[in-house]
C-alpha cells in the first residue's frame, strides 16, 4: 500500500500529535497512528450524522459488550461471559475507577517499570502508594521474585500492561506463570490493560492473562479497546471484563452516571472496528511490522550507538540513547536541536534515563524524515 505523500492531510489534523509542537517539528510521540481510519469506522460515524441520529440510542451501546466478547474470542481465543463486561469511556477511566473502588488511600499498587506514565499518576493522584517493581534487563522481563519481595502488607492491586508500553514486551508463558503464583499467593487484584493486544508482531502472539492463567480469572479485570489497533483514541470507548464477583457487585451498586460511559458514536465506531475491519487491521499491522524492522535496520546501519530492542508488540520503540552524547533526557535534546518530538523516557520512570519512546506508526516518508533527524543529531555528537 502506498502511504507516502499525505503530508498535507497530516499537517491539517487538529489532534495533539500534529499540533503541539508546530510545523517545523516532526511528531513521533503520543500513541496515535498517522493512518486514516478504516472505511467502515468512518461510515458508522458519518451515517449517524447524515441521518441526524444523535439522540439517545441503546442498541449500539448494548452491542458493544457482546461484540468485544466475539472479538476476543476470534482474535485471541478468550471466551468471556457477557454478563461480566462493563463499558467505560476509556481504558484509563476503567483502570482508575476500578483501582479506586477496590482500595483505600495509602494502599499499595504495583507497577512494572518503566511504565506508561498515566498508571503512576493514577496511583499518586488518588493517594494510593506506588510499589515500583523494575522489569529485568536486558530484555525487560518480569521478575517474580523481585515482585514478591516488593509487596507490602497493604499492597492490594497490580496495574499490569500486557503487551507492555513502552517496552513492547509480550510477556511469555513462563513469566506469566511465575507472576500468577505471586498474585494467587498474595491474593492481589490485577487490572490488566490489554489495549495493545491486537498489535503483536508475528511470530509473537498475545495471550490474554486470564487465558494464559485461568486461575487468575477471579483476581483479574481485563481491559480492551479499539483505540490503539484502529486509531480511534479520541472517540473514547473501552470494555472491561470484571472477573472478581465482589467487584461486579461494587460496580452494580455504584451510581451509574458517576461511572459514565462511551457515547453512541464511539460505540458504533468500535462495533464497526470489531466486526468489519479485519482487512484494514491486517494491512496496517503489516506496515507497522515492516516499519519496526526498518527502524532497526537504519539504526544498526547508520547509528549503532542508539540501541534498539525490537518490540514484540505495539508501534512504539523504546530507544536506548545511553551510549550517545544526548544525556538523561534525549527527547528534550532532539526536540530542541533536531526538530523531532519523541516521548521523554524519564516520564516512564527512573529506568527511562537516557531513553526515549518513538512512535513508528506512520508512512515511510515521515518515518525516514524522523530517523534522518535523529541519526544526524546523534552522529554529530549533539549535547543537552
Ligand atoms: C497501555 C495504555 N493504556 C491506556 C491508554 C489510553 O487509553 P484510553 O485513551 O482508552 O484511556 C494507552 C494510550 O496510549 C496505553 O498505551
Amino acid at each position: 500500500m502506498d502511504t507516502s505523500g499525505d503530508w498535507d492531510r497530516l499537517r491539517a489534523l487538529k489532534g495533539v500529535k500534529w499540533t503541539r509542537y508546530g510545523p517545523e517539528v516532526l511528531p513521533a510521540w503520543v500513541a496515535d497512528m498517522d493512518f486514516d481510519q478504516a472505511g467502515p469506522i468512518k461510515a458508522a460515524i458519518t451515517s449517524m450524522v447524515e441521518r441526524g441520529d444523535l439522540g439517545y440510542e441503546f442498541e449500539g451501546l448494548n452491542a458493544l459488550q457482546s461484540t468485544w466478547a466475539q472479538w476476543v474470542s476470534r482474535q485471541h481465543g478468550l471466551e468471556v461471559d457477557v454478563d461480566e463486561l462493563w463499558s467505560f469511556t476509556g481504558a484509563l477511566h476503567a483502570l482508575e475507577a476500578i483501582m479506586i473502588l477496590d482500595t483505600v488511600p495509602g494502599d499499595g499498587v504495583v507497577l512494572f517499570t518503566p511504565i506508561y506514565y498515566p498508571f503512576r499518576s493514577a496511583i499518586e493522584d488518588s493517594g494510593r502508594t506506588v510499589v515500583d517493581v523494575a522489569l529485568d534487563t536486558p530484555g525487560w522481563r518480569l521478575d517474580a521474585e523481585r515482585f514478591e519481595d516488593a509487596l507490602t502488607p497493604n499492597t492490594r492491586v497490580v496495574l499490569f500492561c500486557h503487551p507492555h508500553n513502552p517496552t513492547g514486551r509480550v510477556f511469555d508463558a513462563e513469566e506469566l506463570a511465575a507472576f500468577a503464583d505471586v498474585v494467587e499467593r498474595r491474593n492481589l487484584l490485577v487490572i490488566t490493560d490489554e489495549v495493545w493486544a491486537d498489535l503483536a508482531h508475528a511470530p509473537n502472539k498475545h495471550v490474554p492473562l486470564i487465558l494464559a492463567e485461568p486461575r487468575l480469572a477471579k483476581h483479574t479485570v481485563t481491559l480492551g479497546s479499539a483505540s490503539k489497533a484502529f486509531n480511534v483514541s479520541g472517540l473514547r470507548c473501552a470494555v472491561a471484563h470484571v472477573g472478581p464477583p465482589h467487584l461486579r457487585r461494587a460496580l452494580d451498586q455504584f451510581p451509574t452516571h458517576l461511572l459514565g460511559g462511551p457515547s453512541t458514536m464511539s460505540a458504533a465506531a468500535t462495533v464497526a472496528a470489531w466486526t468489519q475491519c479485519d482487512d484494514w487491521l491486517n494491512e496496517h499491522l503489516a506496515i507497522i511490522s515492516t516499519n519496526r524492522d526498518h527502524v532497526g535496520a537504519r539504526l544498526a546501519g547508520e547509528c549503532e550507538t542508539v540501541r534498539f530492542e525490537a518490540p514484540e508488540a505495539t508501534y512504539l520503540a523504546w530507544l536506548d540513547f545511553t551510549q550517545t552524547t544526548l544525556g538523561d533526557d534525549p527527547a528534550k535534546v532532539l526536540l530542541k536541536k533536531a526538530g523531532v518530538a519523541l516521548d521523554q523516557g524519564l516520564k516512564f520512570g527512573y529506568q527511562g534515563a537516557g531513553y526515549a519512546r518513538l512512535n513508528f506508526a506512520t508512512n515511510r516518508e515521515v518515518l525516514d524524515a524522523v530517523l534522518d533527524r535523529i541519526i544526524a543529531a546523534v552522529n554529530s555528537g549533539v549535547t543537552p
